[in-house]
């Protein structure tokens, strides 16, 4: 059986307690027996001392012998004690308790240990039941001082001797231990009631620890430890409680990855399955019907080719953003010509407007270019850009216009793509961040596009210790920007 915290601080505290109490009023009444026993002992003494100088005095010569017997026993019982007077031989001469014709036959003193004491010492006790009165008595003799002379009819006695019966004593001793045990009961069942209340104190809110300690277990973990008491086990509830917090936490960060991770599956298994069935469709028609008409058989393949560039840009598309969100791409970061760079990419990207009736201009800041040298990521910076104009083309209207351009900022310059397309309504504006989200999903689906390009536009700029921000008026247009940091003024010339 295993016992509680509380219930061993009681038993314990009990057991010393009873202990105590026990070995106390045992030591007590032991002392107290002592201390009754002398002062009896003293007074038996004296009393002997008492009536051998009364046997001494000349008045019992007056009377009889019987007189002088039933005056003696008289005095013996007012007394309070039994007065026995013993010759020399043992022979026993006066007993107050027996009468004088009985005297014959009582038995020979002679060999009583309190005699036998007393006439090596002076003085002998001894405690024994009485053969004469059959009740425990104190004995008490005295050997007669030889020169005092001891009146007629007692002439002979050679001791004195003195006795009480101990039965008022052991009474009176009885009574005083049953005080003590009494006054000890009550003590005891004071002292547990204290001592079961203090345990209590002491080992609720350890016992209520465990309660809650359990409900944790058991994976509730909104379970809150309760710091009642200011001392060591509150201390602990608190730390306990910081620790569930922070469990909490992370348990939280922990199953909202899980979730984006799950969904992120969900939507590339998506995204993935309409161009792979786009596919099936296409050279499953060229497979089993019969076309003859060569160029549609073309229109087939044209098709068929342009879902496999899709499916191997979306591909290359989650390479990167898995490889970024995993930390696995690194930088390599270097200094280059800002001007240089966007007019080579507004070039390459000229035939491409162009086809779709878009006219792209280049709009730096000033002429003739200034060479201002940033810090950057080129093969990367060259993705956003990328991803940045395709976009500004892609969802502009026909006859638009997309400017793609520069201007210094505080300690970095500021790139821009701008257009003057359908732009973004206000609540699509801060998701279109997200992976896979598009506005208008069969539409970007329809021009090619998964979702995925302003994702790694964000890793890419934020990367750059930068963040990509968005201006954007429905029907009128949308800007995107970042900074990239200058090489410092020192150091560039
Ligand atoms: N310049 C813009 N004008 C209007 N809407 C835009 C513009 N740029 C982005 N969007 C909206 O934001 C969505 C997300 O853009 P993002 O570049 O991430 O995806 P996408 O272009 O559709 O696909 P991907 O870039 O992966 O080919 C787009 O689908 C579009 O709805
Ligand atoms: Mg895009």
């Amino acid at each position: 059986m295993t016992l509680s915290l509380r219930k061993k601080i009681i038993f314990l505290n009990l057991f010393l307690l009873i202990l105590a109490t026990v070995s106390a009023s045992l030591f007590i009444s032991y002392q107290l027996q002592r201390y009754y026993q002398a002062r009896e002992f003293e007074r038996l003494h004296s009393q002997a001392v008492t009536f051998q100088f009364l046997l001494s005095q000349d008045f019992w010569n007056q009377y009889s012998r019987r007189e002088n017997y039933q005056i003696l026993s008289g005095l013996a019982d007012t007394a309070n004690l039994r007065l026995t007077l013993i010759d020399s031989a043992g022979t026993v001469i006066f007993d107050s308790r027996v009468r004088m014709d009985s005297l014959e036959f009582v038995e020979n003193h002679l060999y009583r240990p309190e005699i036998q004491m007393a006439l090596r010492e002076g003085i002998g006790r001894d405690i024994r039941v009485s053969t004469t009165v059959n009740l425990p008595l104190f004995y008490v003799a005295v050997r007669r001082n030889p020169d005092l002379n001891i009146a007629r009819p007692f002439q002979n006695t050679a001791f004195i001797r003195t006795a009480m019966d101990l039965v008022a004593m052991h009474r009176a001793l009885r009574d005083i231990r049953h005080r003590i045990y009494w006054g000890s009961a009550v003590a005891i069942l004071l002292i547990s009631a204290i001592a079961y209340l203090a345990s209590r104190r002491l080992a609720d809110p350890i016992t209520r620890l465990a309660q809650v300690a359990r409900e944790v277990k058991e994976g509730n973990l909104n379970a809150r430890f309760h710091p009642i008491t200011h001392d060591e086990i509150g201390e602990l509830a608190r730390l306990l409680n910081q620790m569930l917090a922070k469990l909490r936490e992370d348990l939280k960060k922990m199953r909202k990855l899980q979730t984006m991770r799950s969904q992120f599956l969900g939507n590339v298994s998506h995204e993935l399955r309409t161009p792979i069935f786009a596919l099936q469709g296409f050279l499953e028609t060229l497979l089993h019907q019969n076309i003859d008409d060569p160029q549609q058989r073309r229109r087939f393949l044209e098709k068929a080719y342009q879902v496999s560039v899709r499916l191997d840009n979306l591909l290359s598309d989650l390479i990167d953003i898995s490889r970024i969100e995993s930390g696995e791409m690194k930088m390599s970061f270097r200094y280059f010509d800002v001007h240089e760079w966007l007019e080579k990419m507004c070039q390459e990207w000229q035939t491409k407007a162009g086809e779709r009736g878009i006219r792209l201009h280049f709009t730096p800041p000033f002429e003739p270019k200034s060479g201002m040298t940033v810090l950057g990521d080129t093969e990367r910076l060259n993705q956003v850009m990328t991803n940045l104009i395709d976009n500004a083309i892609k969802y502009n209207v026909p006859g638009g216009q997309v400017e793609v351009g520069y201007r210094p900022v505080a300690d970095g310059v500021e790139i821009f793509v701008r257009d003057t397309g359908q732009g973004i309504p206000k609540e699509h504006v801060s998701r279109i961040f997200e992976r896979f989200y598009r506005v208008d999903k069969q539409r970007s689906r329809d021009i090619g596009g998964t979702g995925l390009g302003l994702a790694i536009v964000k890793h890419i700029v934020e990367a750059h210790g930068s963040q990509i921000r968005v201006k954007s008026q429905p029907g009128e247009g949308s800007e995107f920007s970042f900074a990239l940091k200058i090489k410092p003024a020192a150091s560039s010339s």
